[in-house]
């Protein structure tokens, strides 16, 4: 009885060693197969926006690195983003659409309630035997979708997974008001994810929270007819942000996720080949990468060209980066989210993309 309490107790410590906080027996590792992104054709410049409102582009660049973002035209949406960038990591990891099995597409602002941003890719790309759903998490929405994709990936339940980050924010801003609508852009970026030996594992680590944003500093409401009161106007649905607020909750999550991977991974920011944090502001990607010892060398950022796209800027940044031939493969990297909710999150990935 006591020998196998000891087995027993033995096995709990090495399992949580080897693979986090959670006693979770994986059958499978994950690995990266394939990128892809898009961007609306319509680019709105810093100087652009002078003729809105009373700004100009040295206040946006020295507050937040942006000079300039895409927005979508009338042809366009966050279906049309989507598709064409999983078209690209489909075609990247030499995959077919009928070769997935779940299809998760991590969006804030989906063309519509339902049916979901997800079902409709699905029907568009030709996953005719894929699962699919969206997952909300404002702009950690990539780093929560890619921890979810490797569970079921662990789990055996599938095998092929097209994780999506999308947001169309340029239809929930009020473009005749200068605090917010600076900041940011359409755009999206696609994953393939795989299963492999258990071994050759390329999700290092993760870890993920939330908390109520009680004081609502960051919205985006869902305004519609309310039957008690039908003479009512109906409010518009923009987003409403707290800069001050949000820009300290930024400052103080970011770095103290990301040294709670490398402690949970027992890894050092030198170890770590590329930083790449959500593009929210420069000034808080370069205060994070200066707390946490990443080089200027190992910074990914695009913020200057696509401002915040949220759920798609993780994605995107990495496959502009890998375009603009600045990784070196294999490489590992440090991804971090954060955003609505409140939510925010980390992960350490390994990354040997064969062809881009
Ligand atoms: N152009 C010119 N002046 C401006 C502009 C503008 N676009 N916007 C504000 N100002 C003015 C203000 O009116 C204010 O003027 P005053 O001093 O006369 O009152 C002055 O500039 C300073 O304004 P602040 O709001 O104090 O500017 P701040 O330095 O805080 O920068 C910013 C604002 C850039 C929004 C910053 O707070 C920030 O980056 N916050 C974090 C944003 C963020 O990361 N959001 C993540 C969203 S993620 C998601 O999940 C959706």
């Amino acid at each position: 009885m006591g020998g196998n309490c000891q087995i027993l107790l033995i096995n709990v410590i090495l399992y949580t060693k080897l693979f986090g906080d959670c006693f979770v027996k994986r059958n499978y590792g994950v690995q990266f197969l394939g990128i892809g992104s898009a961007l609306p054709s319509k680019v709105v410049k810093n100087a652009d926006l002078e003729k809105l409102f009373d700004t100009n582009d040295e206040w946006i660049y020295s507050r937040t690195g942006i000079r300039e973002r895409r927005v979508v035209d009338k042809d366009e949406s966050g279906l049309s983003l989507a598709l064409e960038a999983s078209k690209q990591a489909l075609e990247n990891s030499k995959l077919n659409p009928e070769d997935i099995d779940l299809i998760i597409v991590c969006t804030a602002t989906p063309d519509m309630l339902y049916p979901s941003l997800s079902c409709m890719l699905q029907g568009e790309l030709g996953a005719s035997k894929a699962v699919s759903f969206d997952l909300s998490a404002a702009c950690s929405g990539f780093i929560f979708g890619l921890v979810t994709a490797s569970q079921y990936i662990y789990s055996g339940a599938f095998k092929n997974v097209l994780v999506v980050g999308v947001d169309v924010h340029s239809r929930f801003l009020d473009w005749s008001e200068r605090s917010v609508s600076i900041l940011f852009g359409d755009g999206a970026g696609a994953m393939v994810l795989s299963s492999c030996d258990v071994n050759n594992d390329e999700l290092l680590g993760f870890v993920i929270k939330s908390e109520s944003d009680k004081k609502l500093d960051l919205t985006l409401t869902n305004n519609n007819v309310h039957f008690a009161d039908l003479s009512k106007n109906i409010e518009a649905n923009f987003v409403k942000m707290n800069g001050k607020a949000i820009y300290q909750f930024a400052v103080d999550v970011v770095p103290s996720v990301v040294n709670e991977l490398l402690e949970k991974t027992s890894m050092k920011s030198f170890d770590v080949d590329y930083f790449v944090p959500h593009q929210a502001n420069k000034r808080i990607i370069d205060m994070a990468a200066k707390k946490l010892g990443f080089e200027e060398s190992k910074v990914v950022s695009n913020i200057d060209k696509v401002g915040n796209t949220s759920a798609a800027s993780i994605p995107l940044a990495i496959h502009h980066a890998i375009l603009n031939k600045q990784i070196k493969f294999p490489c590992t990297m440090v991804l971090v989210g954060f955003g609505a909710g409140l939510t925010w999150g980390s992960a350490l990935v390994k990354l040997n993309l064969k062809s881009v």
